[in-house]
């Protein structure tokens, strides 16, 4: 299929794409969405409108029923070593110490000798602000540092892509907010494309450059804001800008308009 010029640049491309569940439940519809290279994108909706399953197919875990998914111009697929994900759960290995859990990834995706990765993970760990964590066990880890571990993990394989799922939902708002920090502190020094998934207004308009909001499925995309808010960003400074609160207040009502929809939807 030609693709639009425009369209090939980008570094994340979900063009005109359908897909339903075995079951017939239909999530997306002519669906489209793109990221170029570099863009941090926020996609911000309510639970069930189709975030996870946008995620899966943009990962390739699911395909799309007609369209295309492209990640750097090419057909999307599990294993292309451009792409990381990061889930809502850390999925770390009790057995393995933090910095075992990074270098698992590296043996599983086959980079480098013994002593490259153990260079590599432990590189990755300081990163994340966890050398110091290195030898810890899963449970001798607190939820944020296990998720600072998952994202090492990611990053350790160095994609361009990255795909995050409400990575920070199960945190305290206090280390959450944290996260957010440091997730664009990385950002800032890896310069990845991001597509971070979340149902909190505060993180989209913190994190993205851009934040897309989701209609009930298989609505598709509601409407975009953009955040022209100044980089570098920071908890204590970002969060109180006027213009921080008015960018929230905006989509807060955008959410509500939303939510009304679909409750119009239900049946009575
Ligand atoms: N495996 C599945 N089979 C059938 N329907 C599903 C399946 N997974 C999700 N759904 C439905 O698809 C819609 C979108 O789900 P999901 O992408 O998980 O939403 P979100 O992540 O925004 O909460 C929901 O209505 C959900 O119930
Ligand atoms: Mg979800």
């Amino acid at each position: 299929m030609p693709v639009n010029p425009s369209i090939a640049r980008a570094a994340l491309s979900v063009d005109s794409i359908g897909f339903a569940y075995g079951n017939g439940h239909r999530v997306f519809d002519d669906f489209s969405l793109h990221a170029r290279p570099g863009e941090f994108v926020a996609v911000l909706g309510p639970s069930g409108c189709g975030k996870t399953t946008l995620l899966n197919l943009l990962a390739g875990f699911q395909t799309a029923h007609s369209g295309q998914v492209l990640i750097n111009g090419q057909a999307v697929r599990p294993e292309l070593p451009e792409l990381g994900y990061v889930f809502q759960a850390p999925q770390l290995f009790p057995w393995l110490s933090a910095l075992d859990n990074v270098r698992f990834g590296l043996r599983m995706a086959g980079r480098g000798s013994d002593a490259e990765q153990q260079h590599r993970a432990r590189a990755y760990l300081r990163m994340v602000g966890l050398e110091h964590a290195a030898s810890r066990l899963v449970h001798q880890l607190s939820g944020g540092m296990q998720q600072r571990v998952s994202l090492a993990r990611t990053l350790a394989l160095q994609p361009t892509v990255l795909l995050m799922d409400e990575p920070f939902a199960a945190l305290d708002a206090i280390s959450r907010n944290h996260m957010n920090e440091e997730t664009l502190r990385i950002w800032a020094e890896l310069g990845q494309t991001v597509l971070f998934i979340t149902h909190d207004i505060d993180e989209a308009v913190f994190l993205a450059d851009r934040v897309v909001v989701l209609n009930i499925a298989p609505g598709g995309i509601h409407s975009e804001l953009t955040i022209d808010l100044p980089r570098p960003r920071s908890n204590l400074i970002t969060r109180r800008l006027a213009q921080f609160l008015d960018y929230r207040n905006e989509l807060m009502e955008r959410i509500s308009t939303v939510m009304a929809q679909s409750l119009s939807l239900e049946p009575a």
